[in-house]
């Protein structure tokens, strides 16, 4: 195992690149699998999820060849169950539950286990699929989805949960029904870029997709789809969490290749608290302020402040000399970087699902752990201001989602050191 030693107080300047989105390319991977053609996918970020997606296909069956960021999927013959060992391993391998369905009319794959931010349950991917017609079994920890090519057909439905809508899912059942007989019309599916994202590669494959991107999408059934060549989104998370850091302890930090518009929510709420930034449309540059405002900032699906940026925010608050809050409406317990900070003295307290924060204290360097993938790096974040060395343990949480975010930032002028345990 790794740790990341963080020397604090560099100012942070220059450019970086942001890299494509995990969270685009992880469904967009398993799209694949809706055809037996060759699908080319470019600015893949290199990650454990996405090498754990690329092994998942090649287990199932396709032809996987990947060279730096691009990789080439050729699912000419592809078998129904997904390897146990590899999906307990990632949650979001769910996402191969629907084109399976869809091609195959038949998949197994493991229930994932729940996460460190909280329950993970698929109840509404499975109804989903129920609804259009498959039968759905779980049986020894295994989904069993199954389909005759006669009941499998399209059918409007509703895929909003009591935490709103579900990203996985709507992508899921709209992989599902490009393949089912009639139309499909998923009422509040999810509107996050990665989605219309996926709708837009699906399309080039010859899917019949409308509405992406809205909480209403209509999909009309094909007998087949065939191969297509996408380049995946920029990384809309990466890209917030390198805004925060130059918010943090930046003097100017540009982030180039990115869709400002994806962002908008978190450019709004920096806005807000008084941080300038110069936006042009495919940068963002952002300046320090050393009077920044406090916020009170509410989680909710896109185009909502995203839950993927709460942990950063609350490091964020650590430098405003001011009270803010955050409320968790996605997952309610996402909050475990809050134990991990305030061992490095952050003023900060949990009521329910608010973190509540009075900024303006230095944090202190100590030995802390990482756990879910935006705890990590929001501990990355507090490592750059506090006095001293921050050792994070357990690195390979950040590995999951952050395509060489040390050699980013020590790009950008941070001081940091990976080694072994
Ligand atoms: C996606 O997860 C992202 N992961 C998550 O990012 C992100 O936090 C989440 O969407 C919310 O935006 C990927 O895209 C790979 P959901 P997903 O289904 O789709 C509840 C990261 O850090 N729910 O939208 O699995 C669920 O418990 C990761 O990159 C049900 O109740 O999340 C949650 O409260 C973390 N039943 C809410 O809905 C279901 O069947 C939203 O979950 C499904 C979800």
């Amino acid at each position: 195992m790794e740790k990341l030693i963080v020397h604090g107080g560099q100012p942070l300047k220059g450019r970086v690149t942001i890299s494509g989105s995990k969270n685009s390319a992880l469904p967009i991977l398993a799209a694949t699998l809706l055809t037996k053609d060759t699908c080319t996918i470019r600015r893949v970020p290199d990650l454990s999820d996405t090498n754990y997606m690329v092994r998942i296909l090649g287990e199932l069956g396709a032809e996987v060849e990947r060279a730096s960021g691009v990789v080439v999927v050729t699912a000419n013959k592809i078998k129904s169950k997904a390897p146990y060992d590899l999906v307990r391993k990632m949650r979001a391998s769910i996402c191969v539950l629907g084109p399976l369905t869809g091609r195959l009319r038949k998949a197994s794959v493991s229930l994932p286990g729940g996460c460190i931010i909280g329950d993970r349950p698929v109840d509404l991917h499975l109804r989903g699929l129920e609804a259009l017609g498959a039968s759905v079994q779980v049986e020894g920890g295994d989904i069993l989805v199954s389909a005759t090519r006669a009941n499998f057909k399209g059918r409007t439905l509703n895929l909003m949960g009591k935490h709103g809508s579900t990203v996985l899912g709507t992508d899921n059942i709209m992989m599902a029904a490009t393949l089912a007989k009639g139309t499909t019309i998923i009422e509040g599916a999810a509107a996050e870029p990665e989605v219309e994202d996926l709708a837009n590669f699906l399309i080039k494959m010859g899917a019949k997709i409308e509405g992406a991107g809205t909480n209403r999408i209509t999909i009309e059934g094909v007998k087949e789809l065939h191969g297509a060549e996408h380049t995946v989104i920029p990384d809309r998370i990466e890209a917030g969490t390198f805004l925060v850091a130059g918010a943090m302890i930046g003097d100017g930090v540009t982030l180039k290749q990115v869709i400002p518009e994806h962002l908008r929510a978190v450019t709004t709420a920096l806005a807000d608290c008084g941080f300038k930034m110069e936006i042009t449309k495919d940068s963002i540059t952002i300046y320090p302020n050393p009077n920044a405002r406090g916020f009170s900032l509410t989680t909710h699906p896109y185009p909502g402040f995203p839950t993927d940026m709460q942990a950063q925010f609350c490091a964020l608050a650590c430098v405003i000399p001011d009270s803010s809050t955050i409320t968790e409406t996605i997952f309610p317990q996402r909050f475990m970087h809050i134990a991990e900070m305030k061992r490095m003295g952050a003023q900060m307290t949990l009521q329910g699902a608010t973190a509540h924060i009075r900024g303006g204290t230095p944090l202190k360097s100590a030995p802390v752990m990482a756990s879910d993938l935006r705890a990590s790096a929001t501990l990355v974040l507090a490592g750059l201001i506090a006095e001293g060395q921050t050792e994070i343990h357990r690195l390979y949480h950040i590995d999951r989602g952050y395509e060489h975010l040390d050699d980013k930032f020590a790009a950008l002028g941070a001081k940091m050191e990976r080694t072994k345990e």
